[in-house]
C-alpha cells in the first residue's frame, strides 16, 4: 500500500513536471483588466446574455448542459466532457474541471496536478440537504467578496446590494480588518471573563470615547456590555433595562413593561419573537409560545400614541421604549421628522429609558456615525451589532451609563457569555470602528445615498413592470416599494450581476457597502433599470 502511495506521488510529480514545461497559452479576453473573463464577468460583460435555463446557477454560455440535466462536467473555456477520465485527459495543469453532484471517481487515473470543484448547485443543493430551511436565501453561492463585488464559484462577478444586512459597511475583506484578525489569531483569541484580557478594556473605552459622546449620559460615566450577536445585544439590553427598572425605577416586582413598536425587527429568540407583530415569519402562528410577558406594542413613529399608551398603562411601570430609528427589516420605514426628538422628550418626562436598536442604522449606514444623530438626540441605551464586527467576526455590545448598567444592577452571575468581549473580536471591532471614522463613512454614506435615490426615483418615472409604490431611505439604507411581490425582480437583478433581498415580498433593499464609488452606482441603476422597465 506505502509502496503505490509513494509511485502514484512519483507518476503525479514526473506528470507535473513534463505539463509544467508544455503548458499551453489560454486565450483570456478581460477588457477591465480584472483577473476574470469576460464571458463571466458581470462588470462590464453585457449581463443580458447571462441565459440559465436549466436553473443551475451556470449561464448557458458556459454550460453545455442547459438541458436540465443535472449532471456535467466541464472545463472552464475548453468545453464538456461526458466522463471525468476524459476531462483530465484534456486538461492543462491548473485547469479547474467542474463537476456536479453525483459523479464518482472510481476508477479514475489522476495523473496531473488539476483542481476538482464543486459547482454553485452542489452547493445550494448540499445546504439545502444539512441546514434547516430557516431561510429563503436567493439561489447564488458566494465563494469570494473584495470591496463590494463578490463572486461565485464559476468567477461569475456581483454587486454587493445587502452587505450581509448592513454588516459590511467598510467593504468585504478590508486588509485592515483583515490584517488585524490575523495578527490577533496568532496572538491570544478566546480567554472567556472567567479572566481579564488585555485587549477587552481598550475596546470598551473606545467605545465609550467615541460611541459616548452619543449617549445621555448625565455625568455618570459611559459603561458597556459586550456581546457577540445583535440578537443578544437586544436580550442584554431588555434584561439591564428590566434591572434599571426594579433597582432603580422602583418599579413593582413582576411589573415591569417594556414598550416597543408594531413591524419592529430585533432578532428571534423566543422573547423577541414573542414582542414581534410578524406573526407568521417570527412568531410562527404561535409554534414558538408561550411568550415572555410584559411588552406593549405600539404603532411605529407615533409619538402620541407613546405618550397616550404611557399614561394608560402608569409611567410608574415602564422601564423602556425599545425601538429602530429606522425599521430595517420592515423595509427601510422611516419614521416622521421630529419623531426621535419627541421620544426623547417623553422618555426623560416619565424617566423612561430610551433604548435605541441600531444594529443595523448603526456605523455611519443611514450617512450620520448613528441615525439619531439625524435630530440630535441621545438615546440612555444604544444596541450595537453588525458592522461593529467588521464583516468578519460577530461584535455586539450594549452601551449606556454606569447609572444603568453599574454594579448596583448588574453584578457578578447576572448576566454572561463565554466568547463576550474575547481579544479577536475586540481586536476586529477597534480596527472596524477606525476605519469608518477614518474613511469618513458617514459622509460617503450620505453623499452616494443622495445620489443612489435620486437615481432611482429616475428609473421609477418609467413604465416599470411592476407599478412602484415608494422609493425610500436614508444614506445607503434604500429601498423600492413595488405593489406586488418582487421575489422574481430580486432573482433577475441576480442573474444580471446585483445581489439584493425582498423583504416582506413587496419590498426591495439596497445597502452596499460604503465604500461603493459613484461609477458602481451609475452601472447598478443600469442594471435595475433594465430589469425593472417594461
Ligand atoms: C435592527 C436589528 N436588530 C437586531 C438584529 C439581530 O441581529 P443578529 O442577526 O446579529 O442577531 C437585526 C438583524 O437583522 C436587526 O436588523
Amino acid at each position: 500500500m506505502k509502496k503505490m502511495l509513494i509511485l502514484l506521488i512519483t507518476l503525479i510529480i514526473i506528470n507535473l513536471s513534463f505539463f509544467s514545461g508544455c503548458n499551453e497559452e489560454k486565450k483570456i479576453v478581460d477588457t477591465d483588466g480584472d483577473g476574470y473573463e469576460d464571458k463571466f464577468d458581470a462588470f462590464p460583460y453585457d449581463p443580458t446574455e447571462w441565459i440559465d435555463t436549466d436553473n443551475d446557477g451556470i449561464g448557458d454560455n458556459s454550460d453545455d448542459q442547459n438541458d436540465k440535466t443535472s449532471n456535467f462536467i466541464f472545463i472552464e473555456g475548453k468545453g464538456s466532457y461526458s466522463t471525468i477520465q476524459e476531462a483530465i485527459n484534456s486538461a492543462s495543469i491548473n485547469d479547474t474541471i467542474f463537476i456536479s453532484k453525483g459523479i464518482y471517481f472510481e476508477n479514475i487515473n489522476i495523473t496531473k496536478s488539476i483542481n476538482i470543484m464543486p459547482n454553485s448547485k452542489d452547493f445550494i443543493d448540499m445546504d439545502n440537504e444539512y441546514c434547516a430551511h430557516n431561510y429563503h436565501p436567493i439561489p447564488v453561492v458566494i465563494s469570494k467578496a473584495n470591496g463590494v463585488w463578490v463572486y461565485d464559484p464559476e468567477g461569475r462577478k456581483y454587486l454587493d446590494c445587502l452587505s450581509a444586512y448592513s454588516s459590511q459597511n467598510t467593504g468585504h475583506c478590508h486588509p485592515e480588518i483583515i490584517a488585524a484578525l490575523k495578527e490577533q489569531a496568532d496572538t491570544v483569541t478566546l480567554t472567556s471573563r472567567a479572566f481579564h484580557n488585555s485587549l477587552m478594556g481598550p475596546f470598551l473605552k473606545m467605545l465609550a470615547e467615541v460611541v459616548g459622546p452619543h449617549i445621555n449620559d448625565k455625568g455618570s460615566g459611559i459603561m458597556s456590555l459586550p456581546m457577540n450577536t445583535g440578537t443578544e445585544a437586544v436580550s442584554t439590553g431588555l434584561k439591564v433595562a428590566r434591572a434599571w427598572g426594579y433597582i432603580k425605577k422602583k418599579i413593582p416586582k413582576n411589573e415591569a413593561k417594556i414598550i416597543v413598536c408594531r413591524n419592529n425587527f430585533h432578532g428571534r429568540t423566543i422573547t423577541i419573537a414573542g414582542f414581534s407583530s410578524d406573526i407568521s415569519a417570527v412568531r410562527y402562528y404561535g409554534n414558538f409560545g408561550p411568550y415572555t410577558p410584559g411588552f406593549i406594542i405600539i404603532p411605529y413613529g407615533d409619538a402620541e400614541e407613546l405618550e397616550n399608551v404611557i399614561l394608560e398603562t402608569g409611567p410608574e411601570k415602564i422601564a423602556a421604549f425599545l425601538f429602530e430609528p429606522i425599521q430595517g427589516e420592515a423595509g427601510v420605514n422611516v419614521p416622521p421628522e421630529g419623531f426621535l426628538t419627541r421620544v426623547r422628550e417623553i422618555c426623560t418626562k416619565y424617566n423612561i429609558l430610551m433604548v435605541l436598536d441600531e444594529i443595523q442604522t448603526g456605523f455611519c449606514r443611514t450617512g450620520e456615525f448613528f441615525a439619531c444623530d439625524h435630530e440630535n438626540v441621545k438615546p440612555d441605551m444604544l444596541l450595537l451589532g453588525k458592522a461593529l464586527g467588521g464583516g468578519v467576526y460577530p461584535v455586539s455590545a450594549v452601551v449606556t451609563t454606569k447609572e444603568i448598567v453599574g454594579p448596583d444592577v448588574i453584578k457578578p452571575g447576572t448576566h454572561g457569555s463565554t466568547f463576550g468581549g474575547n481579544p479577536l473580536a475586540c481586536a476586529v471591532a477597534m480596527k472596524s470602528i477606525d476605519i469608518h471614522l477614518r474613511e469618513n463613512l458617514a459622509e460617503r454614506a450620505k453623499e452616494m445615498g443622495i445620489y443612489f435615490i435620486k437615481r432611482l426615483k429616475e428609473v421609477s418615472e418609467k413604465r416599470t413592470k411592476i407599478p412602484i409604490k415608494e422609493i425610500r431611505g436614508k444614506g445607503l439604507l434604500m429601498a423600492i416599494e413595488f405593489t406586488e411581490d418582487a421575489r422574481k425582480i430580486v432573482e433577475e437583478l441576480k442573474d444580471n450581476g446585483i445581489l439584493a433581498k425582498d423583504t416582506h415580498s413587496t419590498t426591495i433593499r439596497f445597502a452596499p457597502p460604503l465604500v461603493i464609488t459613484r461609477e458602481e452606482i451609475d452601472w447598478a441603476i443600469d442594471v435595475i433599470e433594465k430589469v425593472i422597465i417594461q
